[in-house]
């Protein structure tokens, strides 16, 4: 039995949340690889269901129209070593999930009670078996309160959002044409949204361990992070 299974068999979920830019997906594909789990991203689900909102006209502002459109739609979560692919009615979206459009729509979908519903339906049965690391905004409180190992990471939105400017650089040969405040300013308006919507908004669980990783690098925070899996391990 490797580390990541439990005494009874059942293999471990670790949940990690925490707001935009804050690393959750470094980390998760870096807790994945440690310790031979699947890793999960769930705001894929929500960037698929924004897209085709945006592909049908769907208004991103009208909940029972999402929630009609959402009767005939179906995400499937593909997981790999390079990352998640996402099927959209079959489609592989994969490429088209981290436009700036898609991204806010996304943002605002997620807030309509139905649509999370589904997503986190979706989101349990590929987490039923375990043996995951599962990665978004309410994994810990809703999706898996029960959880072996949940990670809050968090960092202060000026860093988080500068980290983001750093990282459209790196992606393309395109030029960033959006300033560093305007990348800023829209991570707070995803994290207001975030943190205040009715269901299930962004917070810690209360069992959660709070990872701020504000003023540490990248690799104390993979550090950390591997200390806490391993701690909750010793535990089980
Ligand atoms: O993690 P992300 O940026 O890919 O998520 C996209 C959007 O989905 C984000 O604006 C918030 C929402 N989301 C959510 O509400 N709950 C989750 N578990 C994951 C993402």
């Amino acid at each position: 039995m490797t580390e990541a299974q439990k005494q009874n068999g059942r293999r471990i979920i670790v949940a990690i949340d925490g707001p935009a830019g804050a690393g959750k997906s470094t980390i998760a594909r870096h807790l994945a690889e440690r310790f031979g789990l699947l890793n999960l991203e769930s705001g894929a689900m929500y960037r698929a269901f924004a897209l085709k909102a945006l592909r049908t006209g769907t208004s991103v502002g009208d909940g029972a129209a999402l929630d009609a459109l959402a009767q005939n739609t179906s995400i499937h979560l593909e997981p790999g070593k390079a990352g998640n692919s996402v099927f959209l009615d079959g489609e592989d979206v994969t490429a088209l999930l981290r436009d700036a459009a898609v991204t806010e729509a996304a943002s605002k979908v997620s807030v309509y009670p139905p649509i999370r519903a589904r997503m986190v339906r979706l989101q349990q049965e590929l987490g039923e078996r375990g043996g995951v690391v599962m990665e978004g905004r309410d994994i810990g409180t809703v999706v898996f309160p029960k959880a072996e190992v949940k990670i809050f990471l968090d960092a202060a939105p000026e860093v988080r959002g500068l980290r983001r400017y750093e990282q459209m650089g790196q992606m393309g040969p395109a030029p960033v044409v959006v300033p560093a405040e305007e990348v800023v300013r829209e991570l707070r308006l995803r994290d207001e949204r975030d943190r205040n919507r009715a269901d299930s908004p962004l917070k810690a669980a209360d069992d959660a361990v709070i990872l701020d990783s504000t003023n540490l690098t990248l690799e104390e925070v993979v550090n950390e992070a591997e200390r806490i899996v391993k701690e909750k391990l010793t535990g089980l």
